[in-house]
């Protein structure tokens, strides 16, 4: 599922991992590292509807594997979403049964997002039908550790989805109530992965290039996913393909003049490919991730807050840039 030689990947987060994000983390790698990523969840029910809220989810880069994050219940939808979607060429797809937001859960007709976690058979229906239809595509499924901690309804659940034929589980180790509220139980990766003979891939607070490593081997994990380590620091997979060559990079990871040409491509990229409104909200978003810790960070989102254009976000950036700030504590998410 994620290559061999870097079983690193980004996490599906909405309005965040789209592709400009993801070309800009790609142009970090040393060349020749081939690293997958994943969609923000999208519901195949609006690619079936065409709604236009999809513009900045379902383009593939050139050359990308990406895998689409899926937010559905219902199994006909779900394949037909996925028939249509085959057309902009993904790896993949991948079952979102972990997003616990409460909106989330309760709108609809079927469950989705954490809630599917309740539903084993009807995830095993899911996985079986895409399986079915499209057997040649891959299909995993991203959980969490049940709605609330329940280590047997985590394991059959796991069993049930092994045994319709899911192609790999991608493990947030927290529940759904937990949310974020509490730190990931890493150890249940180990209990996991001994229960299971398809790729596991952890996910959930790996927020540095060495734990990153350390963790994959400490559980024997497939892979290792990262989300909001990669907003704080969008340099970390190139900073963990150097530490796997033996090498690992002098800190710091990113430097200060690279992290602010990072954020002006971003805003230079969005403009010319989303239009300026896109770009504002998808800018101030990231720049709450970017400036964790950072002096002066609140200050500076209040002023990205106020640009309205991609000139003034490009000259906010510019004038904070000039001077490196500190980083008054450790990034805690
Ligand atoms: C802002 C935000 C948006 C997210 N959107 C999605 C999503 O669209 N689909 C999904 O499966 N998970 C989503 N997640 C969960 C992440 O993929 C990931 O499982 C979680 O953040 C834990 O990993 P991390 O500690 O490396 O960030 C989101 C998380 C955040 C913080």
């Amino acid at each position: 599922m994620l290559p061999a030689s870097f079983p690193y990947c980004f996490a599906p987060m909405d309005n965040l991992s789209h592709p400009v994000f993801r070309r800009l983390i790609n142009a970090t790698l040393p060349i020749g590292t081939r690293m997958a990523y994943f969609s923000p969840a999208i519901n195949p029910n609006s690619v079936l509807k065409k709604r236009p809220n999809l513009k900045e989810n379902l383009p593939v880069n050139p050359g990308e594997i990406l895998y689409y994050n899926l937010m559905h219940g219902d199994p006909d939808i779900i394949v037909a979403g996925m028939e249509k979607m085959l057309e902009y060429n993904p790896a993949g797809f991948n079952l979102n049964c972990g997003c616990p937001r409460a909106k989330i859960r309760k709108s609809g007709m079927c469950p989705v997002g954490v809630a599917l976690m309740d539903y084993p058979e009807r995830v095993a229906a899911i996985v079986t039908a895409a399986k079915k239809s499209f057997p040649a595509v891959h299909f995993s499924i991203k959980i969490r550790a049940g709605v609330r901690h329940n280590l047997e309804v985590l394991y059959d659940f796991c069993r049930q989805a092994e045994d319709a034929g899911s192609d790999a589980i991608i493990f947030h180790a927290r529940s759904g109530e937990d949310q974020f509220k509490r730190p990931a139980r890493h150890a249940l990766f180990g209990e996991l992965k001994q229960r299971l003979s398809i790729p596991l891939i952890g996910n959930g607070d790996i927020i540095t290039d060495e734990q990153a490593v350390a963790v994959k081997q400490k559980y024997g994990l497939n892979g290792v996913m990262i989300g909001r380590g990669a907003l704080v620091t969008p340099g970390i997979f190139r900073a963990i393909a150097y530490r796997l060559t033996g090498k690992p990079l002098s800190q710091p990871v990113m430097s200060w003049i690279e992290k602010r040409d990072f954020f002006m491509q971003f805003v230079r990229d969005m403009d010319n490919e989303f239009g300026t409104d896109v770009m504002l909200r998808r800018t101030k978003l990231f720049a709450r991730w970017l400036c964790i810790g950072l002096e002066s960070g609140h200050t500076f989102e209040g002023n990205i807050y106020k640009a309205k254009t991609a000139d003034d976000t490009l000259a906010i950036i510019s004038n904070f840039f000039e001077k490196p700030k500190r980083q008054y504590s450790e990034v805690i998410l």
